[in-house]
C-alpha cells in the first residue's frame, strides 16, 4: 500500500508539475503526453489500491486501519508536547500523517476526475476543480517534504525506513521511541541503549 501510494504520488507530482509550470512545460514540450501520463498514472494507482484491498491482506490492513482510528490521551499529549507520551507502533504524527493522506487521495481523485470528464461535458466544468487541485498538490508537496526528511534524515525517526523496507526495525528503538508497541513483543526486554 505504502508503494503503490509513494510511486504514484511521485509520479503524478512530476508530470502535474509539467503540466502546470510554463517552464518545465516548455523544456519538456510533449504536453499531451504528459497529460496521458497523469492520467494513466491516477487510474492505474486507484486500480492497484483495489486490487491491493481485494487480494491483499486484508486483516493486516484492518489492524493499521484500527491503529490509526486509536487516538487516546497518549497520542493526544504527544501531539500537545511534541512528544514525550508513550507511542504505540504509530506515532501521532504518522497517523494524522496517514489520515491526512488518505483525505487528499480522494480530493485529488474527484476533483482530477471533473479536470477530465469536464472536458467531454462542459455541464461539469467547474470554476474551482483546478484551484482544489493545485492547493492539493501545494499542502502534499510540502508534507511529502517533511515526511522525506523524517524517514530519511532526522537522526531519530530514520531508522523506521527500515520498517517500511526490510520489514522489521531494531527491538531497542522501538522500545525507546514505541514503548507501548515494544511492551507487546513476546521476548525478553532489550537493554542495550540504543537510539537508532
Ligand atoms: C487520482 C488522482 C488524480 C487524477 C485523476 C488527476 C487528474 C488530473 C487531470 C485530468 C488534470 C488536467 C490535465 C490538463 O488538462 O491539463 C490534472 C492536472 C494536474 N494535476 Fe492531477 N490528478 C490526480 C492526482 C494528482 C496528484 C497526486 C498531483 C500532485 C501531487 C497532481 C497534480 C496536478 C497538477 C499540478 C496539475 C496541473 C493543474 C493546472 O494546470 O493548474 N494531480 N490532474
Amino acid at each position: 500500500m505504502h508503494w503503490v501510494h509513494a510511486s504514484a504520488f511521485v509520479v503524478l507530482l512530476v508530470s502535474g508539475l509539467c503540466l502546470y509550470l510554463p517552464s518545465l512545460a516548455e523544456i519538456v514540450g510533449r504536453r499531451p503526453l504528459l497529460k496521458s501520463i497523469h492520467v494513466y498514472t491516477a487510474v492505474g494507482w486507484l486500480a492497484a489500491l483495489v486490487v491491493i484491498v481485494v487480494v491483499g491482506d486484508r486483516a493486516a490492513l484492518r489492524r493499521t486501519a484500527r491503529e490509526i482510528d486509536m487516538f487516546d490521551r497518549d497520542d493526544r499529549a504527544w501531539l500537545a508536547r511534541r512528544g514525550g507520551a508513550p507511542q504505540g507502533r504509530l506515532n501521532a504524527g504518522q497517523k494524522l500523517n496517514a489520515v491526512v493522506t488518505a483525505v487528499f487521495a480522494l480530493l485529488f481523485a474527484v476533483t482530477g476526475f471533473f479536470l477530465w470528464y469536464g472536458e467531454r461535458d462542459t455541464r461539469f466544468r467547474f470554476a474551482q476543480t483546478v484551484l482544489i487541485h493545485d492547493w492539493l498538490m501545494y499542502v502534499s508537496f510540502v508534507l511529502f517534504v517533511g515526511h522525506l526528511y523524517l524517514s530519511v534524515v532526522h537522526p531519530t525517526t530514520r531508522h523506521a525506513l527500515s520498517g517500511i523496507t526490510r520489514g522489521w526495525v531494531h527491538e531497542a528503538w522501538a522500545a525507546r521511541h514505541h514503548p507501548k508497541w515494544a511492551a507487546t513483543f513476546d521476548v525478553p526486554r532489550p537493554t542495550v541503549d540504543d537510539d537508532r
